[in-house]
């Protein structure tokens, strides 16, 4: 333990869950880790404390204005026992991106990536074991100056919280049917898609409602000009195989540059497969699967790492992935990723830190 953190103890400790049926995002551990921030004195120490309600203040700006950040990322067991990240550096770098989208002040990645690991090794017991289990680390910051004018807050509460995970979309690594969203919109250049922030995802809900009642698991979600140009797939990055090729949107401002998007480009360099970051727009997508072309399509995220797209709707026409299974390259993908967030496969790249 460093010297500097502060850690009140608690001896009231939950029993562990049952590994075997894990919810997502529903069960949190013993310990949660908090930071301040203040105008004029900046980011507190970290402080490790019982898991518990936060007390606001009504007039706190995040209840009324929605400054907030949060990130993603996740703890695994390893085979020989032990506990391992991926590739947290990057989610630092990511969380303090989105702060300065959202006019937070930025903090030091490296500290508050100590804190984190400090946090993680203290609840290491509660980091499942089971196939397909993690503990999911959920950071996130909330400005809470009571203060009902439109400006940025002059203080910010930071946390980290920690939840013992299953998988997060029901049908796992089976391929969903997904809607082609065109009426709503998630994001636009210039706006806030880039950045991790709540809202974004709030403002999703009632096209994801929408495309639910209609029978699907995912929104397939366009640029918000031209409503023609795939942007992402449901909370995560979306890839195309067409004709050999990995195709997918490029980073045009309105995209989240995601971690497991990132990795799954370089490893598909590192295999050799060609993999286009361009603009693809709807009517390609569909004129791909008339020409037999679109051979896998698929999302990438933290949560579900990988998430077949069996088939999808536009304007009340359903089409098919091939065969609507699981394509060859996408399995390859998830077992490969998450082989080596596990341990499994070892990792040529340096990107699990392990505890
Ligand atoms: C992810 O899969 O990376 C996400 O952002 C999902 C999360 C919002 C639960």
């Amino acid at each position: 333990m460093s010297t500097e953190l502060k850690w009140t103890k608690t001896d009231q400790l939950k029993p562990k869950p049952d590994e075997t049926s894990l919810p997502f995002g529903r069960i949190f551990t013993d310990y949660m880790l908090k930071v301040t921030y203040d105008e004029g004195q900046g980011w507190s120490e970290p402080h490790i404390l019982p898991y518990g309600p936060i007390e606001l203040d009504p007039a706190a700006m995040v209840l009324h204005y929605g400054q907030t950040v949060f990130e993603g990322l996740k703890a695994y067991r390893t085979t020989d026992g032990h506990v391992q990240l991926f590739r947290p550096d990057e989610n630092m770098k990511r969380m303090n991106r989105s702060h300065r989208r959202m006019s937070i002040p930025e903090f030091d990645e490296d500290r508050m990536l100590k804190a984190l690991i400090e946090l993680v090794n203290i609840e290491k017991d509660w980091v499942p074991s089971h196939e397909g289990t993690s503990l999911y680390i959920r950071p996130f910051v909330i400005s809470t100056e009571a203060n009902l004018a439109v400006h940025p807050s002059k203080s910010y509460e930071y946390y980290i919280i920690l939840s013992p995970v299953g998988s997060y979309y029901p049908e796992g690594i089976n391929p969903v049917k997904i809607q082609v969203e065109d009426e709503f919109t998630r994001a636009v250049k210039g706006g806030t898609g880039t950045a991790k922030t709540g809202g974004n995802y709030s403002a999703g809900y009632n096209a994801q409602e929408k495309a639910s009642k209609s029978g699907h698991a995912q929104v397939l979600w366009l640029d918000a000009i031209e409503k023609q140009y795939i942007e992402e797939v449901g909370s995560m990055n979306v890839l195309f195989k067409i004709d050999g090729e990995i195709v997918t949107p490029a980073l045009s401002g309105s995209i989240l540059e995601g971690v497991t998007r990132k990795s799954i480009l370089e490893l598909l360099h590192s295999w050799d497969i060609p993999v286009l970051e361009r603009k693809i727009s709807i009517r390609e997508l569909i004129q791909a699967q008339k020409d037999g072309t679109l051979e896998e399509a698929f999302g990438a995220g933290t949560a579900a790492v990988v998430s077949p797209i069996g088939s999808f709707t536009y304007k009340g026409e359903s089409y098919q992935v091939q065969s609507g299974e699981t394509g060859e390259l996408t399995k390859k993908l998830y077992e490969t990723i998450t082989g080596i967030q596990t341990g499994k496969i070892e990792d040529p790249f340096d990107w699990t830190i392990k505890l």
